[in-house]
């Protein structure tokens, strides 16, 4: 269909028809689905006339179910216009990868895209056309629940792993929804849905860039939060939702709302009727209402009273038109779904190869006390909650098939042909005190010299309306790692989780540490071959891991304050800025991650201590392999802008390569710092360089580095 075309068949629609296509419900509106209802939808009192006039649908159950809906919207509906189908793909549809915050911890972006790719391939074949994906929010609270969607909290990475998200989704197919705009995750003490409040500044330095970035790969939607932001619900912020992303960055994409959030504004006692939700998410041009109905039911009323013109409607229902054009739906409701295909596809060996890459390459050493790699011919035996456990896949894995996932015992029996001892010993309940079967998982184990306990928190307690109060590792977890250690065993502790925990208990009685979040399909597999040394760990953190939950919530990237205290010690002025009881340093640092070889960063130079506005400065350093085996390394470049007309962090990462050396060889890695990258939002918060002194910094952690300071002239 041309726009044109789009243009005049838009005049031929009744008013009430334009506002149920600006409509989006769940599949079970229109068949028997299992869809989860996760808001208030009981409220939606919408006719089934106007049901099947709706243009969108969310969350269903694959091709069949998508042909089905299609098949009986269309033969119901008077007006005969295609549904679009939207599901939330977030990493990985039916061969799932690591969750988001394990794959940012790759630094990869090719390996992202082409995670994102196979994911669209698969979904599209299955009949989805929009992924509610990537989601960009900046994160810095683990009691978060959500942490585990976002690559971290660092607002560059986020933006730059975001835009290779996207640009996967594209190739394979896939229109893309970025999320949730914004600030969501700055929800007051970790807990869901909670309230944020923001400065300006900080709106800008932190929550905003990796939008910004977004907004540059062309997504199809972004779909706005649910959280008041300063007082007022997303969905109400004008300045935000016209003046910057339609206004400022130029975004003539489809705006959707959150689940059922629009009417939220209600419950937030900020609008008292849903007409009124009705007129401000329209005025804001929020183009689709997901699992509301204030649009359908009130969008008459409105242009009957002169409140919102037509024409308003027709611009938003064009855009909603483009989108279902661009996938070709009119021509054909069904277009590129196949069910044939989308079988072939699923979880075929090329698919589970990427995933198994992706796992081994996000999976992050934490502590090596000289234990791994492990020997092949070590006596070994396995522990804890996740020894077996094949739901490791996250609470995002769309139509992943847990019984088709690799648990750690199947990686082993994988690996070696036979089978090992594997005693639970407790369970990973949050809830759960028990202690009974920890003395029997010690004499289970005692036959062997090494012990790999598994352990963590499971699948569902992490993810969307899954806060944690407390990110210790549970108390029967804990006891179990002490208990199996005191017998005199050497332990390896593989943690798995959605979000950093704290482990500073069982990183007492852990001869090594290697966080494997929830690493997808192919996870068990992966953690063997790390754990053999077939591959070494690569990943490094892109969210600090606090030393107790009171740390929270805790980031690299904090602006400088009046009374700085070191970070790793307790003997500081008193009066500085800190605890009585708990050094300011996480327990593991932003950027941080150990393989199997060292490396050692020296000699950094800067070609010119001088830049000006027009010039660039190369930032060198030599980087050798000092340890026994060929590895990489991720060299991270942070800066520091040490006087200016607003506070600045304490550091920033600007760049990062990553680097492959074979034992003993050494190279000079360079990085290029111009005007550019010296760029921050002044105290009235516009975005311009200032002259004078910057630190920069290249080291191989948030924490650890060499420093040169440079002049900007
Ligand atoms: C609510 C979540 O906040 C959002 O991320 C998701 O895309 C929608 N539900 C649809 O499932």
């Amino acid at each position: 269909m041309t726009n044109a075309e789009i243009k005049k068949l838009i005049k031929k629609l009744p008013l009430w028809v334009k506002a149920a296509q600006l409509t989006q419900l769940n599949a079970s509106f229109i068949v028997d689905s299992k869809a989860e209802i996760t808001g208030s939808a009981a409220e939606l009192a919408v006719t089934e006339k106007q049901i099947f006039e709706i243009g969108s649908i969310l969350n269903f159950a694959g091709a069949k179910e998508m042909r089905e809906i299609q098949s009986e919207h269309l033969h119901k509906s008077v007006y005969k216009l295609p549904l679009i189908f939207m599901m939330d793909v977030i990493h990985g549809y039916k061969t799932i990868f690591p969750i988001p915050l394990a794959l940012g911890c790759t630094f990869d972006e090719e390996l992202i895209e082409q995670c994102a790719e196979i994911s669209a391939v698969e979904a599209k074949l299955d009949g989805v056309q929009i992924t509610f994906s990537p989601m960009v929010d900046l994160v810095r609270d683990a009691r978060w629940g959500r942490c585990m969607e976002s690559t971290g909290e660092d607002p560059f990475l986020n933006g730059k792993l975001a835009r290779a998200m996207i640009r996967g989704y594209k190739k394979g197919g896939l229109g893309v929804c970025v999320k949730h705009f914004v600030g969501y995750s700055a929800a007051e003490a970790g807990k869901d849905y909670n309230t944020t409040d923001i400065s300006e500044r900080s709106m800008y330095e932190y929550y905003l860039r990796g939008y910004e970035a977004c907004i540059k790969e062309k997504p199809e939607l972004v779909m706005t939060s649910f959280n008041a932001l300063n007082g007022v619900p997303v969905n109400g912020h004008k300045d935000l939702l016209i003046d910057l992303l339609r206004g400022k960055w130029g975004f003539n994409g489809t705006v959707i709302s959150d689940y059922a959030a629009v009417t939220e504004m209600v419950v937030h006692g900020y609008l008292s009727s849903y007409k009124e939700c009705a007129f401000v998410a329209a005025d804001n041009e929020i183009d689709i209402e997901m699992m509301s109905s204030t649009y359908i039911r009130y969008f008459d009323e409105l242009v009957r009273e002169g409140k919102i013109d037509e024409s308003k409607v027709d611009e938003m229902l064009y855009r909603v038109l483009k989108l279902k054009n661009k996938f070709h739906l009119f021509e054909n409701p069904y277009y590129k779904t196949d069910e044939k295909k989308a079988e072939e596809s699923f979880l075929c060996a090329r698919h589970r190869h990427i995933a198994r890459v992706a796992a081994e390459r996000s999976c992050v050493l934490l502590k090596n006390k000289g234990v791994l790699p492990l020997k092949k011919d070590a006596n070994i035996a396995l522990a804890g909650p996740f020894a077996s456990e094949k739901d490791i896949i996250g609470a995002w894995c769309c139509r992943g098939d847990k019984a088709r996932t690799i648990s750690v015992s199947e990686g082993f029996e994988n690996y070696f042909g036979k089978k090992f001892t594997t005693t639970a010993g407790c369970s990973a309940d949050l809830l759960s005190d028990d202690l009974s079967n920890i003395g029997g998982a010690v004499t289970a184990v005692s036959g062997s010299e090494i012990v790999v306990i598994c352990i963590g928190e499971k699948s569902c307690d992490s993810g969307e309306s899954a806060s944690r109060a407390k990110l210790e590792i549970t108390r029967p977890q804990a006891k179990l790692v002490k208990a199996i250690k005191e017998s005199g065993k050497t332990v390896v502790s593989l943690v798995f989780g959605g979000r950093p925990q704290v482990l500073t208990e069982i990183e007492k009685y852990s001869d090594a540490i290697l966080y494997v979040w929830q690493p997808g399909t192919e996870g068990g597999n992966a953690i063997v071959r790390l754990l053999f040394g077939d591959v070494a760990p690569t990943g490094k953190l892109t969210m600090s891991f606090p030393r107790t939950t009171g740390q929270c919530p805790i980031y690299y990237n904090a602006f400088s304050t009046g009374r700085p205290r070191m970070p790793d010690s307790l003997e500081n002025n008193r009066y500085s800025s800190g605890y009585r009881d708990c050094l300011n340093a996480p327990l593991y640092p932003f950027g941080y991650g150990l393989t199997y070889t060292d490396f050692e960063l020296s000699d950094m130079k800067v070609s010119d201590e001088k830049l000006d506005k027009k010039g660039e400065i190369v930032v060198s350093a030599t980087l050798k392999n000092i340890g026994k085996r060929k590895g990489e390394e991720t060299v991270q470049l942070y800066l520091h802008d040490l006087y200016a007309s607003a506070v600045r962090p304490v550091k920033e990462l600007k760049d990062y390569q990553k680097v492959v050396l074979e034992r003993g060889e050494k190279t000079t890695v360079r990085f290029t710092v111009s005007e550019k990258m010296l760029k921050f939002y002044n105290s009235r918060c516009e975005y311009v360089s200032e002259p004078g002194e910057f630190d920069i910094m290249l080291g191989t952690d948030s924490e650890h580095f060499l420093r040169k300071t440079i002049k900007l002239i």
